[in-house]
């Protein structure tokens, strides 16, 4: 199992991209979110992502070249067309069009549509974080994707429909929550099925409504569903993740899930606040540390070592594999050595992160 610092696998990544066909700035934006979900510890958003994307753009699914195109605007609204290109380009441009109006107006509301798969929602709400503004983004994929049975259901009816809120913190790192509305992602199935191991109990269920912990259940014909956020209480994730597709497909024009199957083309929604123009930021931030403390505070339950804050999580996998590299699973490495072979990228990296360590 290989081990890479993040900045040899963002660079081998770009070189593949670029080898694609992609230009440098799609290749930097896509290469650089890619690790950095890798590095906040959502491996299913990483690097495992390159031949979904190199077969997007194979296909034609993916528009080498696009350029995110603003419909219409007002001052604190915007609908932008990803026209078909990568969706970290769509959502990035998007996100920095919410925060440039969001500091302009108090308020900003951004809808995107034909957009590709857009990764790890966090790495947007983050930039708004960066910028000092709360931001939220939630997605549909437009009525494709397709892999959620409804609360009650036994066959796929919603895609995992995703949402982030991030907040700044002023004391520590961001607070980030950012979650599928199933119980795992689409792409964590995947991981567990190119690893061949055995699913938590509650992620799927067959295609007879049979709860599973067989990854094939999922992939293989006649193909079972993911299980809404919730547990017992699934109601909760299915009504979130329903309402999100109205709100990232209705809204945006890309779409709602629908009796006709249709490609994922991502939709979504972006909004963002200005902090000063509801309450003082040190205020704000007063408010917020205390919230961490208290919760924190919290003694651990049997089995837990602490409470973690949303984002904590993710914050201390990034501070340790930046020091001590990114693990690639061995399915996803060959297949990445794979791709590159075919697109003349050479693998070799010189780093001791490299040598595999366990
Ligand atoms: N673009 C898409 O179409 C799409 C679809 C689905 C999911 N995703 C992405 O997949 C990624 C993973 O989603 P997921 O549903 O598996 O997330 P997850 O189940 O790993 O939950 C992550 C969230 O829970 C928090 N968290 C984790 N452990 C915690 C703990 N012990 N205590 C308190 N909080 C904790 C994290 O800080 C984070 O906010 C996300 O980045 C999401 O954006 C993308």
């Amino acid at each position: 199992m290989p081990k890479l610092f993040s900045q040899e696998l963002e660079r081998l990544t770009a070189a593949i991209f670029t080898a694609a066909g992609a230009t440098a700035q799609e290749a930097a934006i896509v290469s650089k979110h890619l690790v950095e979900a890798n590095l906040a510890g959502h491996d299913s958003h990483g690097v495992l992502r390159i031949p979904q994307y190199l077969e997007a753009i194979r296909s034609g699914n993916i528009k080498i070249g696009a350029q995110p195109e603003v419909i219409s605007e007002t001052a604190t609204t915007a609908v932008v067309d990803g026209r078909r290109g990568f969706g970290q380009v769509a959502a990035t441009e998007a996100m920095r069009l919410a925060i440039r109006k969001a500091r302009a107006s108090g308020i900003a509301a951004v809808t995107v549509r034909n957009s590709n798969h857009t990764g790890r929602l966090a790495s947007y709400t983050l930039m708004g974080a960066g910028e000092g503004l709360i931001s939220i983004i939630m997605v549909n994929a437009g009525g494709g994707g397709q892999s959620m049975a409804p609360f009650g259901g036994i066959s796929r009816r919603l895609a995992t429909n995703p949402i982030s809120i991030a907040v700044p913190s002023g004391n520590c790192h961001p607070l980030v929550l950012d979650i599928a509305t199933s119980v795992a992602p689409e792409g964590k199935i995947r991981a567990h099925y190119l690893q061949g191991k055995s699913l938590p109990p509650g992620w799927i269920i067959d295609a007879q409504g049979r709860p599973s912990n067989d990854p094939k259940d999922f992939y293989h014909p006649p193909g079972g569903a993911l299980l809404p956020l919730g547990g017992g209480a699934g109601y909760k994730g299915f009504g979130l993740g329903f309402m999100i597709d109205i709100l990232a497909g209705a809204l945006s024009g890309a779409g709602c899930c629908r009796f006709e199957a249709s490609e994922p083309r991502d939709g979504f929604l972006i909004l963002a606040l200005e902090i000063e123009r509801f309450t003082p930021r040190k205020t704000f931030h007063q408010h917020v540390s205390q919230l961490v403390e208290y919760v924190k505070s919290c003694p651990p339950a049997p089995g837990f070592e602490e409470v973690y804050v949303p984002g904590e999580w993710e914050f201390n996998q990034e501070r340790r594999r930046r020091i001590e590299g990114i693990f690639v699973d061995e399915p996803t490495w060959q297949a990445i050595a794979k791709i590159a072979a075919e697109h003349g990228v050479s693998v070799e990296v010189k780093s001791e992160a490299h040598h595999p360590a366990h």
